[in-house]
């Protein structure tokens, strides 16, 4: 059994991850480092007996971890990976996993140095809906894919807990960006492991509603050396919703929130995929693999480069709209 601490014990931490530690055989959370009071406050109420700290400092001499889960906002996930890293801890983190491109080559090099993993969480590849039409496409049932259509509809950005920055997600000294960096970011690694390639051009154009703020909304084209994905993705929607087609020679696999449809079969599933915005079943679909890249770092290098696309494409978008 791997022991763990939470940094950050905001929304996804408290909603998405705690409730699928808490009935793992494999990984445990031990203690939970959050700056503010409040939330470590929330952490004991909720998780009697566990050990909260303000800085990484007092955790490294507090309790004994394997690892770290990093799910502070995105601006703040490059400094305790590093010092976890310096640590010898493996490290678990949310997306954005980095905004910038030579911080996350210098997450890179940390960990091979250090002999550790750095994992983001790519949850969506562990939704439900997202695996079986993964496990078609993987399994021929289109043939070869040409185009991926991924379309992301909110009505506004999510809720936040942390009460120093009580709206970071608009904030781009915080959140590095608007909506493209927060669900950008998924949209983008389903297009790449869908494809199984490097996408070779990008097109974009994103909406700000005033120069000085994050975009609301952005239309994304990424050309692949065997198709196109194109992503379209708002804040400023009038319904919440979560649709994705994939094209291949041989057929089509649409999913349309709740509903898997293939080859004039339709799968209705329990969960719409835009149901809630922390998802802990998909991220303890994820944990064996989050556990089994702790044990083989090596192995946790496809997702790394997974989020070193992300970022890159994200990048790419910002200069072209600028
Ligand atoms: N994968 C997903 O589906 C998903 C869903 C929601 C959020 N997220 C990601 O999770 C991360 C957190 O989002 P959230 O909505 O939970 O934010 P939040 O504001 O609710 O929580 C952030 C927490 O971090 C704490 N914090 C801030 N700076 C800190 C520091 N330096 N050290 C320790 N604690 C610190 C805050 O006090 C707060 O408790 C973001 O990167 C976000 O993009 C991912």
């Amino acid at each position: 059994m791997l022991h763990g601490a939470i940094i950050g014990f905001g929304e996804v931490a408290r909603n998405g991850h705690w409730p699928a530690y808490a009935d793992s055989r494999e990984a445990k959370i031990v203690a939970v480092v959050d700056r503010t009071e409040e939330r470590r406050k929330a952490a004991r109420e909720l998780l009697p007996g566990i050990a909260t700290f303000a800085t990484i400092e007092e955790l490294a001499s507090g309790v004994e971890v394997d690892f770290v889960d990093i799910c502070t906002p995105p601006a703040l996930h490059g400094e305790p990976m590093l010092d976890a890293l310096a640590r010898g801890w493996n490290v678990l983190c949310e997306k954005p996993l980095l905004l910038d491109l030579v911080e996350l080559e210098k997450a890179r090099g940390a960990a091979r140095e250090a002999g550790r993993a750095i994992v983001p969480v790519h949850n969506w590849k562990y939704a439900p809906i997202v695996k079986r039409a993964t496990e078609m496409l993987r399994s021929d049932t289109i043939g070869p894919l040409r185009e991926v259509e991924i379309e992301t509809l909110r009505i506004q950005d999510c809720a936040v807990a942390d009460p120093d920055h009580p709206n970071w997600r608009r904030d781009p000294a915080i959140a590095g960006g608007g909506v493209l960096m927060d669900h950008g970011w998924h949209a983008i690694y389903l297009a790449r492991h869908w494809f199984g390639e490097e996408p070779v051009e990008v097109r974009a154009s994103l909406h700000r509603a005033a120069l000085e703020e994050v975009e609301d909304e952005a239309t994304l084209t990424l050309v692949f050396p065997s198709g196109q994905a194109k992503i379209f993705i708002t804040w400023r929607a009038d319904r919440r919703r979560n649709t994705m087609r994939l094209s291949g020679e041989e057929g089509e696999i649409a999913i349309d929130d709740d509903t898997l449809k293939v080859g004039g079969d339709s799968i209705h599933l329990e969960r719409a995929l835009s149901a809630g915005s922390h998802h802990a079943d998909w991220f303890a679909a994820m944990l064996p693999d989050i556990v089994a890249d702790f044990q083989r770092p090596e192995r946790a290098l496809e997702s790394f480069n997974e989020a070193a696309t992300c970022l890159s494409v994200i990048r790419q978008a910002y200069q072209l709209a600028s």
